[in-house]
């Protein structure tokens, strides 16, 4: 038998699942557990079941030692975890890609929707007590009929939101490191092109990459400024791809119409510039908030983790 740390809390389902085989340490919560104690715990563990809200890093795979073999990220994407670090040690390392994409789409479209039309904007009027009625030019939004779509980052989720914003109506291109499989491409109608030109001619930017070194403040100042003064950008990957403080002035200044954003670059902490502004909409990181994909997710962590512990290849390997 051997001993699993849980960095948070989960679906009871995949505890009981790791319980079945092994010993299992889980923070209850509800908030999170402090570097400290995330230290003391991971000391002995075989496998970790982290968060993204805990870093992975040098300092706890030693916390942990030589015998930790997996850390199985209730997440796909795995910024806080150090993959290098992991290999170093020979821990597997492992994510959980696919059983996320719909639900997170859904968020990236919905923000689409959100800014676009005005939504969070038309809601807080209501909310304020303030008095409004039906007028030919009352919160006019923007039509997604015959605009364009720039994904970046044209992974599961890219193509997922891609599918919905055609449904929609839109033209798709696309930047991505390879071009997406022909018959895909075919269906989307999707075009490559790099972000430059992504950037000049698309109506709505959506960010799907991961975050690291190469897509740390992808979208700047200049990329910014790069925009139409009446496109939107919407955010569901991670908060460091953009400048934040370059979004909030291009806003401030209308040098774009509008943003979605559900991640952020201090995250939970948000610019307090754009807290300020109406034509940026701001939701709490939940793309893949529901039930079922959240317990999708944590069934795979412990597959994932379950496989090294028995010797075997996880489903879902970073390294
Ligand atoms: C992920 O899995 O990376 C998401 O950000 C979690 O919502």
């Amino acid at each position: 038998m051997s001993r699993v740390v849980v960095t948070g809390r989960v679906p009871e389902a995949a505890i009981e699942k790791l319980r079945a085989e092994h010993e299992v340490d889980a923070w209850p919560g509800p908030e999170s557990i402090g570097r400290e104690e995330l230290l003391r715990r991971v000391a002995g563990a075989d496998a970790v079941v982290s968060l993204l809200t805990e870093r992975i890093d040098a300092e706890l795979l030693d916390a942990a030692g030589p015998q930790l073999k997996v850390v199985a990220n209730v997440a796909v994407g795995y910024d806080n975890i150090d993959v290098p670090a992991c290999t170093e040690r020979s821990i597997v390392a492992a994510n959980t890609p696919g059983v996320l994409t719909d639900a997170t789409a859904d968020i990236a479209m919905g923000l689409i929707l959100m800014s676009t039309r005005r939504l969070g904007e038309g809601e807080r009027l209501i909310r304020s007590g303030q008095a409004w009625k039906w007028g030919m030019f009352f919160l006019l939004g923007s039509s997604l009929q015959g605009k364009t779509l720039g994904v970046v980052g044209m992974g599961g989720i890219g193509q997922a939101t891609a599918r919905r914003a055609k449904a929609f109506g839109m033209d798709i291109v696309y930047q991505s490191r390879s071009d997406i499989d022909p018959e895909i491409a075919a269906e989307l109608g999707a075009r490559r092109v790099d972000l430059n030109e992504l950037l000049a001619v698309s109506d709505v930017v959506s960010l799907h990459c991961p975050y690291g070194p190469a897509t740390h403040h992808l979208i700047g100042a200049e990329q910014l400024a790069a925009m139409k003064s009446s496109a939107y950008l919407v955010n569901t990957a991670r908060g460091p791809i953009v400048d934040e403080a370059a979004l909030a002035s291009a806003l401030r200044d209308g040098r774009i119409a509008g943003a979605g954003l559900d991640v952020y670059e201090h995250e939970p902490r948000v610019h307090p510039e754009l807290l300020e502004l109406e034509n940026v909409v701001l939701l709490p990181h939940l793309g893949s908030a529901t039930v079922e994909t959240r317990t999708a997710m944590a069934m795979l962590a412990a597959d994932n983790a379950l496989a090294v512990l028995s010797g075997e290849r996880p489903p879902a390997p970073i390294n």
